[in-house]
């Protein structure tokens, strides 16, 4: 099936390959050089009852040495007292530096399996088998593992290359209607920061795509993918381009917090892009038109636009600017020059980000 590179400054980089089953994964293991290591699977307690089985059948070949380690599911569970759990039971079968673990699960299993990896006995080699949309199209994809801290998201982490992303595209007819929609808010991100074209091939193929038809699905996380990846080898470590994945998150974040994390994470991002849209809308970069269809198109991927008459904006405003992604005191905001074409601005006034938040309450 399909493959795509990504280049890495410090390793040998990684492939991110498409397939519809796990089939070629013990070849691809093998390619690695992990022929008879000992495999140890991090998923979590959703994801390794559905596809835990398939995915030891499928070592097979490249090895019968393999271990699991599954937690329970949800991000509450993204801390590290379960990396503690994680590293005691990666003591206790003896894996060492030279052995393998596979992420086997969304974002929450990819983020601190990915941060198990990176620490323990100083870096050992992970491969993450996403089973998100939001796994597959943005989370597994440039290294970036970590867990959540007290009240605060992914405060503590390292970056760590997976040396291989493979995708059983198959695993996502299981994902709940929610989670899918959660993950499309990423998906119509990309369009919207990079590729307009991308973004208008996204409205006229929802009806494929909310079917979860595979090649649908194939071409549109291939091309997500794609752009996750330009932008994560130009800005490996988050120095400027990389900012721009942040588009629909300033804002995003904060309703995140606002909300108690009763709404997704992908649901939050539209409301976030529809307000950034508003503010680009406004400052003339965006037409009228453009503007409403970008709102309204999240409707049919199942997303929210709207936000409880009850609101306190002001509290939004507040929470975004406690947001970790400041630039010297300055909320680095991400807005768009055109669609498909953000760029950074550090110039959003208080009265715009209320203003954007304010069209979400209508
Ligand atoms: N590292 C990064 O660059 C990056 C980027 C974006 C998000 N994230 C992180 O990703 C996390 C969110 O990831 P997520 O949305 O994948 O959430 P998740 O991992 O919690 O998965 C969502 C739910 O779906 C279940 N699930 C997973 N695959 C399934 C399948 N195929 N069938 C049925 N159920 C399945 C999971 O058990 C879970 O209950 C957050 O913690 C976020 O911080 C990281
Ligand atoms: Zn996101």
């Amino acid at each position: 099936m399909e493959s795509i590179f990504v280049k890495t400054s410090s390793d040998t980089g990684y492939d991110i390959m498409f397939e519809r089953d796990f089939k070629a994964l013990s070849g691809a293991i093998e390619k690695l050089g992990f022929k008879d290591r000992k495999i140890v699977i991090i998923s979590d307690s959703n994801v390794f009852p559905l596809y835990g089985e398939a995915v030891i059948k499928a070592l097979e070949p490249v090895t019968t040495d393999v271990y699991n380690i599954v937690f329970a599911a949800g991000e509450e569970n993204k801390n590290l007292d379960t990396v503690k759990e994680i590293y005691k039971a990666l003591i206790e079968y003896k894996a060492d530096r030279k052995d393998l673990i596979i992420a086997l699960g969304g974002g929450v299993v990819g983020d601190m399996a990915g941060y198990a990896s990176a620490t323990y006995l100083r870096g050992i080699d992970f491969i993450q088998v996403p089973t998100t949309l939001l796994s597959c199209t943005d989370s597994s994809i440039g290294g970036k593992t970590g867990v959540d801290f007290d009240e605060y998201k992914n405060m503590v982490g390292a970056f760590h290359m997976p040396r291989l992303v493979f995708m059983n595209l198959a695993t996502l007819s299981t994902l709940d209607d929610r989670e899918f929609a959660s993950g499309m808010g990423e998906v119509i991100k990309h369009g919207l920061i990079k590729d307009a074209a991308y973004y208008e091939w996204l409205i006229n193929n929802f009806n494929e795509i909310n079917d979860r038809e595979l090649d649908t699905l194939s071409h549109m996380i291939k091309r997500s993918c794609e752009i996750k990846r330009d932008v994560v080898e130009q800005d490996p470590t988050e120095k400027g381009e990389r900012a721009l994945l942040n588009f629909g998150h300033t804002i995003g974040h904060a309703i995140e917090k606002y909300m108690d994390f009763k709404l997704r994470h992908g649901e939050c991002v539209a409301l976030g892009t529809i307000a950034a849209c508003y503010i680009s809308y406004k400052r003339q970069m965006l037409s009228t038109e453009e503007n409403y269809e970008i709102r309204d198109m999240f409707v049919p991927f199942g997303l929210p636009i709207t936000l409880p008459d009850d609101t306190n904006v002001e509290e939004i405003l507040k929470l975004t600017k406690s947001d970790k992604k400041m630039d010297g005191g300055r909320i680095r905001f991400i807005l768009l020059k055109d669609v498909g074409k953000a760029y950074i601005e550090t110039g959003v006034t208080d009265e715009e980000i209320i203003e954007g938040i304010r069209q979400l309450i209508i």
